[in-house]
């Protein structure tokens, strides 16, 4: 506490809620609520239109961040509008009514706040956002992806009330797949004393030894004041039991008026334990920052002490510990929400991952959200942080300095990537400038990471290639020897920055391009990608390639391959979009996994084909497996290393099962039965009892069962979701890459409801901030209902709210 006024050395307050939100338009002024004729750049304060605080947004919509517009819209099938990259959402320049955003916030800060300096951050808007407050014009922002400010001491009223209008422009893409659209990520109000620790102003550098680590904190002071000053740090780094470890105190330094001051200071943590995948240690940096005596800063750094190695022959090491890259990448929609994830679904997508024996996550196409990070960081996950594009123009490079500055604390990223498949320059004179200008820009931030690209240019050394630490392969299969590159290049460390582009649908056996299926057996991929067991045999003989990112860890909107309309998602995912397994799965869970696996695919319901052979097949870990129907043996097989299990076997309703063995010795077993018709509806949700703080989600799973419990796995009944107590609906689900029924039900008193697709779906429910009980009640027509409820309690502050008060803490 600031003792005199009895306020918080520094505040970060999210700004999630009460906004309000219409849609503009992109050619017609009067639907852009004059946003053109109140001439928005002339003169501060002037603007008509939605820009000026008294504007009437009454008839607007309320809305809570994150919000994604684009997931609202209805589908649209127009060959000419080139709408497929965003799954056949109407955004973009061709549809000006739906690709402009308009959000407005009433908020009001304390006239104690005078003094202050007070900034607004946004986490991420897509995108080119022009930001005004009381009508003052605060700047704008084209990029999509990275994270901004802006400092509002001037112009915010401490009296009266403040309205902050953002504008999103959606018009023009960035990517080729589905990218939302609005203020998709947090915004936040920071206020902190004019001497105070800069915007992303830590940087912590750990060097591990035998039994200690000696840090490095950088901490850049800002003296935002009219005065010069001097001030002195004091560090303190606490472990995840809150224990203090390590102190510092700087020298006392002048810190002249509006001037900024680095402070370097080094400590040593004694057995520092360690920031590992199955132990993912943090530690706290706790920066106080004193004017003589006075303590007018706190401010909090998450960071992890683990030591990372690339080497060009034995691949990637944590800790000392040889550790293969089991990575998928991601774009970072889901099912329900589309790009605007509430943060406990960062947290539902990494466990997901974990689940079948992910270690590594590559940010595709572009910087992440901060919570998937913060997510990796507490889960223990590694990441590849990955830049929009290549290039060196102020804008470009700005972002590239921006997403190194925000997340060069994260234990978990072990690579910087500085792009992707940059076919116009990957194999030039000019593209090695800029990717070596990149590198730089990188290195000055963040010496301790190497940095890497997707090439998917095969055997081509020159070029970006050439300038990297990392070579990044996307697709080994592209017209290379990797082997003779190894052996020519014998420095360079390489990894599969992209593998796989395995396509299947979940549950579906056979290809169906008129409804947009592709069958699950792992036969389809396009020509530069490989089946799942061919790129792993051919990874796993190459110890020098440190392992591989499979194209994708979940199915994506947008990009809709192989088959366009009426598919609207991807389907490269090991899961769907809602995060349920897809039959590959399994198998990564059997290689990249302890545990012991066991599972039968397809399904056992096949009336209409009874007496006709079916593909059998098992994804195991077992040294052998038999199968059975209805009693009687198929064959007991070995099972190849790395590979599967397949029998054919005529068609007879029943069980089938499968015995693993290890050993000899029966391990595991597993049946797939015949089900019967649909009787009832079973829910599963994630999370029994999440917070009461109107952001934390539990995902509920629909299944579709026989009167003995058994899933039905052809089954596509639809569901209507209510809900009672507090909590609501956000989004629903069910991995179908051809379902045009609403992610999304967003008129008042709407009903909400999904088909089910092959015998499940999901509905994601969010807390409010009222504890109690909620009960969430799915029926379908014919079904026997079901109910689940889920508490909501109260909750401490969520992890990413910075709100610390100096006396709680040090000294
Ligand atoms: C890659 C590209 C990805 C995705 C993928 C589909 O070449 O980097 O973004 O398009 O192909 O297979």
């Amino acid at each position: 506490m600031n003792k005199e006024m009895n306020q918080p050395l520094r505040e970060r307050l999210l700004m999630d809620s009460d906004w309000k939100f219409a849609l503009g338009h992109a050619s017609d002024i009067k639907r852009d609520f004059d946003y053109w004729k109140g001439k928005p750049f002339a003169k501060q304060a002037e603007g008509r239109g939605a820009i000026h605080p008294d504007f009437d947004d009454s008839d607007w919509r309320e809305v809570c961040l994150p919000h994604d517009w684009a997931v609202e819209l209805d589908f649209e099938h127009s060959s000419d509008n080139d709408i497929d990259y965003h799954g056949y959402k109407p955004i973009g320049r061709p549809n000006p009514a739906t690709s402009i955003g308009w959000y407005r916030k009433p908020f009001s800060v304390s006239p104690d706040d005078k003094g202050k300096r007070l900034s607004i951050e946004f986490d991420g808007i897509f995108r080119d956002s022009q930001i005004w407050l009381n009508g003052y014009y605060l700047g704008r922002h084209e990029s999509g992806y990275t994270s901004f400010r802006f400092d509002i001491t001037d112009c915010v009223s401490f009296d009266g009330p403040n309205v902050l209008v953002v504008r999103a422009d959606a018009s023009q893409v960035e990517g080729w797949f589905y990218e939302g659209a609005g203020i998709y990520r947090h915004v936040w109000l920071v206020k902190t004393n004019p001497m105070h620790v800069a915007h992303w102003g830590t940087y912590v550098v750990s060097e591990v030894g035998d039994g200690f680590a000696e840090l490095t904190l950088h901490t850049t002071i800002v003296n935002e004041d009219d005065l010069g000053n001097t001030g002195t740090i004091e560090s303190a780094i606490y472990d995840a039991d809150g224990h203090c470890v390590a102190t510092v105190q700087s020298e006392t330094q002048p810190i002249g008026a509006w001037k900024e001051q680095e402070f370097i200071q080094r400590v040593r943590v004694e057995q520092p334990r360690l920031w590992d995948l199955d132990s993912p240690h943090l530690y706290r940096l706790v920066t106080t920052v004193r004017e003589g005596e006075a303590p007018t800063d706190v401010y909090e750094t998450s960071f992890g002490v683990r030591s990372i190695h690339f080497d060009p022959d034995l691949g990637f090491f944590l800790n000392g510990r040889h550790v293969v890259i089991q990575g998928v990448c991601c774009h970072q929609d889901h099912a329900g929400v589309g790009a605007a994830l509430p943060d406990r679904l960062q947290y539902y997508r990494i466990e997901k991952l974990k689940e079948f024996g992910v270690n590594a996550y590559r940010t595709s196409h572009h910087p992440p959200t901060p919570e998937l990070l913060e997510a990796c960081d507490r889960l223990g996950m590694l990441v590849m942080d990955e830049h929009r594009q290549v290039g060196v123009g102020e804008e470009i490079a700005n972002q590239l300095r921006s997403l190194v500055r925000r997340d060069r604390n994260h234990p978990s990223i072990i690579l910087w990537s500085i792009g992707n498949e940059e076919g116009g320059i990957q194999d030039t004179e000019a593209g090695a400038r800029a990717a070596k200008t990149m590198k730089r820009i990188v290195h000055e931030l963040d010496p301790t990471r190497l940095v890497s690209y997707g090439g998917n240019n095969g055997g081509q050394s020159a070029g970006i290639n050439g300038v990297v630490d990392v070579r990044g392969w996307n697709y080994w299969k592209i017209g290379a020897n990797l082997d003779e590159y190894h052996k020519e290049h014998p420095q360079t460390p390489m990894i599969g920055s992209e593998e796989a582009s395995t396509l299947c649908t979940r549950g579906i056996y056979e290809n169906d391009e008129q409804r947009g299926y592709v069958s699950s057996y792992d036969e389809n991929f396009p020509g530069w990608g490989s089946g799942s067991e061919e790129w792993m045999n051919y990874y796993e003989k190459r110890p020098y390639l440190a392992g591989a990112f499979v194209w994708t860890g979940f199915d994506y909107r947008g990009e809709p391959l192989p088959y366009r309309w009426p598919c609207i998602s991807s389907q490269f995912g090991i899961m769907d979009t809602c995060g349920f397994p897809k039959d590959n799965y399994y198998y990564y869970q059997s290689w990249w996994t302890d545990q012991t696996v066991l599972h039968l695919f397809p399904h056992w319901n096949w009336t209409g084909k009874e007496g006709q052979d079916i593909d059998v097949r098992c994804f195991s870990n077992c040294e052998e497996v038999e199968l059975f129907l209805n009693g009687r043996s198929i064959g007991r097989k070995q099972m190849p290393h790395l590979g599967h299990l397949s029998w054919m076997v005529p068609y007879e309703p029943g069980v089938l099962l499968a015995r693993g063995y290890r050993d000899g010795q029966e391990i595991a077993s597993v049946t797939k039965e015949t089900a019967g018709a649909p009787s009832e509806l079973r829910l599963l949700p994630d999370r029994i009892a999440i917070n009461a703080d109107g952001e934390d989600v539990s995902c509920i799973a629909v299944q579709i069962v026989d009167d003995l419990g058994r899933v039905v796995p052809i089954a596509d009944n639809e569901v209507v979701f209510t809900v009672s107590g507090p909590g609501v609906l956000i989004g629903v689900g069910n991995g179908n890459p051809s379902s045009h029924e609403p992610d999304k039900y967003i008129e008042p008193g709407a009903v909400w409801r999904r088909k089910a697709f092959n015998g499940l779906c999901m509905a994601i429910i969010q807390s409010t901030q009222q504890e109690g009980v909620l009960c969430i009640t799915a029926e379908s027509t014919g079904l026997a209902a079901a109910k689940v409820t889920i508490d909501t309690k109260a909750c401490t502050l969520r992890p990413s709210v910075q709100q610390v008060e100096a006396a709680n803490l040090i000294f």
